[in-house]
């Protein structure tokens, strides 16, 4: 019996909507907080193939859900060209940045990046032994522009602009850099699917930052190279894209890319979705992360909301971002419970 996840992907209409959650394996949870202390931070963690195996499968335990996504973080790619990466408590990533030519000079190229990812492709093995065999793996990584908000800023910014200001400045070199990504992407993702992902998703987080025709050049564009490429290499093998924020450029995702799902955030509504996205294939999303914190009648009502008007085409449920740490472990259980009992 083939697994529920491929089953949405390849453009099933299910009477349930199989369920994962975009950063399951995290904060929120009392056994991700005790894993993460014994590895002693968190890029320790990602670079420990058993415990980031550990981490991994802890949702998988607790809560049944249909997919498993790999436990590892769209910055190792940077580190592996070359870039410095650490982590602030309670900011975030920091990065060494790359604004010049002679900085993007010092980055790296082609099979060097898995001297320093091979811990990523181990965790892939471990998982894909000991998932259930009803749970789908997936793989991922960052789409090239929003790693590249993170190269050149050296850290997360509210609006990209140092990124924005780079394409502006230096067209030549920022294109570049999404091409040295492009490529390094697909590279970091033919080794974790050789390794036994069975799905791969495209993070760009930052999408609806890029307006008209760069939205088309930088972040459509490069997910249609990194899909065509995966698909020619590995024949059959599903892609979600999430474009976060792209609003209208939703529309046509799947047909321009070739992506299988387009995952959709909670700033466009299901029926919107339903409506302007669905006919074209899989959708994936879209519950605000927040009803995670607030729970009750409120969760309950707008999971009914999100599976019904999405009821019509293929549907994974998921939320439209990932779980906060705030977020209450009860009320996941809630959400898988509304969703399979009805
Ligand atoms: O979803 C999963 O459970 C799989 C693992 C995963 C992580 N990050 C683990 C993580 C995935 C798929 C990511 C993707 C990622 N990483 C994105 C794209 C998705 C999104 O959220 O928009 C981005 C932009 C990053 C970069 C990143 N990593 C930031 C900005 C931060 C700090 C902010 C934060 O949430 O703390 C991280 C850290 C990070 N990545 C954590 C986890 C579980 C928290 C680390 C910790 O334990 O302190």
């Amino acid at each position: 019996m083939t697994k529920t996840i491929l089953r949405a992907l390849a453009g099933e209409t299910l009477p349930t909507p199989p369920i994962w959650m975009m950063r399951q394996a995290g904060r929120y949870l009392p056994e991700y907080r005790a894993t993460r202390a014994q590895a002693g931070d968190f890029l320790s963690l990602c670079y420990n193939p058993e415990l980031a195996a550990e981490v991994t499968l802890q949702p998988i335990r607790r809560y049944g859900f249909d997919a498993a996504i790999l436990f590892a973080d769209i910055l190792l790619l940077p580190q592996a060209l070359g870039a410095d990466l650490w982590f602030v408590t309670g900011e975030g990533p920091r990065l060494s940045t790359i604004t010049t030519d002679a900085e993007f000079d010092k980055l790296g190229k082609g099979e060097m990046i898995h001297d320093t990812l091979n811990p990523v492709y181990e965790t892939v093995k471990i998982l894909s032994k000991e998932l259930p065999a009803e749970t789908t793996l997936i793989g991922f990584a960052g789409a090239p522009w929003t790693v590249a908000t993170y190269m050149i800023a050296g850290k997360g910014t509210p609006d990209q602009g140092p990124a924005h200001a780079l394409k502006a400045e230096n067209r030549a070199l920022f294109e570049k850099i999404i091409e040295r990504l492009t490529e390094g992407t697909i590279d970091y993702l033919s080794k974790q699917v050789e390794a036994g992902a069975e799905v791969v998703k495209i993070f760009d987080s930052w999408a609806g930052s890029l307006k008209g025709e760069d939205f088309d050049k930088y972040a459509l564009e490069p997910a249609r190279i990194i899909t065509q490429e995966m698909k020619a290499r590995f024949p059959g093998l599903p892609v979600i894209a999430f474009p976060r924020q792209a609003g209208d450029k939703y529309i046509g995702f799947h047909k321009a890319t070739g992506a299988d799902c387009v995952a959709v955030d909670d700033s466009v509504t299901p029926e919107w979705v339903a409506e302007h996205v669905q006919p074209a294939g899989c959708v994936q999303g879209n519950l605000k992360n927040t009803h995670m914190v607030t729970g009750g009648q409120g969760l309950i009502d707008e999971i009914r909301h999100v599976v019904k008007a999405l009821s019509g085409g293929p549907h994974i449920f998921n939320l439209g971002h990932g779980i906060t740490p705030d977020a209450d472990p009860e009320n996941v259980k809630l959400m898988i419970d509304t969703i399979r009992n009805g």
